[in-house]
């Protein structure tokens, strides 16, 4: 992580002061109280996008300021870290929706109508829907965000995926192996050569990660290790969608691989919980994932429990949760997958960061990027206790404002 800027440097220094913060969390406990490294009252002062002082409010210091922000009293949290989305697709599934809404089971089958959408459509639209996403994900208060192919499944469609969502993110992953597409139908092998040589090879520039679906239907342990290995011989760290629709060996490919995540995590066996708290691979949840299929959710608490580090991310895809609403899933982690608002709030941050092995996001320390959430509330604790309400007022990255809410008008009712 590169330090600010000292004073006196030939450019001059663009600095933000946000003065009477009611309460910082910056999840550094060098910062704060508790593993959030929560302060009252204070100020934070960015210097040329990095965080570079946290004090008491009214107290930063002299000269610092171009601009200064009163925050009024409300909150500031770090910006989110999606560490895992799906926003490179076509086609519509809401019917799909509604019916397991009236009670038909999702298998995964309905991959293969977005992919058909999503060969078909023109760049420009795969490139406006990814924008439009990641400005809405932004608006409720991510500033780094994940996005994977996977609705391509030919080496062209794929490497397209990839080239427009890298022009968002530095955080591409490669998922050519989302699922076996039509064309390649009862040969699976054969669809695991081509992803594990051409798609790769086209791929691997534009990514920086490889995932795998390992699940009943989808990929077994052994294409899951192929692919994973394919990928690491091109630089590519994996990350793996694990154990979502039943018990399997996903999270324990993952581990073994040394993945930087194992998504999903719904359906663990308690070796899979020993395996995720003893390494380094951390245990992305996907609430979204688990309201949209009205599958049970997945047990956040046994999980920190153990001692695994933990992810929270909006799995936003047009499958199985068409959501960009990290503060919604914070809501939904508190109170389906017993995991505290607290905790919550800290996988969708550090933990973020942790699933896509960075240190500069997903908190407030000293040198961070200035990537931070203004509340329209006191307390932190509103991301949960207003659920579904426009609860984020602004965003900043890099210590610019990047987004904030319109003033409401309002006449009586
Ligand atoms: O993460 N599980 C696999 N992939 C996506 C859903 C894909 C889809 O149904 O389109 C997920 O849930
Ligand atoms: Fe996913």
């Amino acid at each position: 992580m590169s330090p600010p800027a000292p004073a006196g440097a030939a450019a001059p220094a663009s600095s933000v002061v946000f003065d009477n913060i009611g309460a910082l969390v910056t999840n550094d406990p060098l910062l704060g109280d508790g593993p959030l490294g929560l302060r009252q009252r204070c100020a934070l002062v960015a210097v040329d996008g990095r965080v570079a002082w946290v004090g008491g409010a009214g107290q930063a210091p002299e000269g610092t300021g171009d601009r200064l922000v009163d925050v009024g009293g409300r909150a500031i949290v770090p910006g989110f870290v999606d560490s895992h989305t799906h926003l490179v697709f076509a086609g519509d599934r809401s019917a799909e929706f509604a019916a397991r809404l009236a009670g038909r089971p999702y298998k995964a089958g309905g991959i293969l109508a977005t992919v058909t959408a999503t060969r078909a459509a023109p760049e420009d639209v795969l490139e406006a829907t990814v924008s439009r996403l990641a400005a809405e994900a932004q608006s409720s208060g991510t500033t780094t965000l994940e996005c994977k192919s996977g609705y391509g499944l030919t080496t062209h469609d794929e490497e397209r995926s990839l080239r427009i969502a890298k022009d968002h993110t530095e955080d591409t992953t490669f998922l050519g192996a989302h699922t076996v597409p039509a064309e390649f139908a009862g040969r699976p092998d054969d669809y695991v050569d081509l992803v594990c040589t051409d798609m790769l090879d086209a791929c691997a520039p534009h990514a920086r990660w490889v995932d795998v679906f390992c699940e009943v239907g989808a990929f077994d342990a052994d294409q899951a290790r192929e692919v994973l290995r394919a990928g690491a011989r091109r630089s590519l760290v994996g990350r793996v969608h694990a154990n979502q629709l039943g018990a399997g060996p996903g999270v324990r490919v993952a581990v073994e691989a040394g993945a930087a995540s194992a998504d999903h995590c719904t359906h663990l066996a308690p070796a899979d919980v020993d395996a995720l708290s003893a390494g380094p691979t951390v245990a992305t949840l996907l609430p979204g994932a688990e309201f949209s299929t009205r599958s049970p959710y997945a047990d956040g608490r046994r999980l920190l429990d153990a001692g695994a580090t933990v992810a929270l991310a909006s799995d936003c895809n047009p499958g199985t949760s068409y959501t960009t609403s990290i503060p919604w899933c914070i809501a939904l982690a508190t109170r389906e997958m017993g995991m505290t608002v607290d905790e919550a709030l800290r996988a969708a941050t550090l933990g973020g960061a942790r699933a896509l092995r960075r240190d500069d996001v997903g908190h407030l320390g000293i040198g961070a990027r200035a990537d931070l959430v203004v509340l329209d509330a006191p307390s932190y604790l509103y991301l949960a206790y207003r659920p579904g309400a426009p609860v984020v007022a602004e965003v900043w990255r890099r210590g610019e404002l990047a987004w904030a809410a319109e003033p409401q008008r309002f006449g009586p009712f």
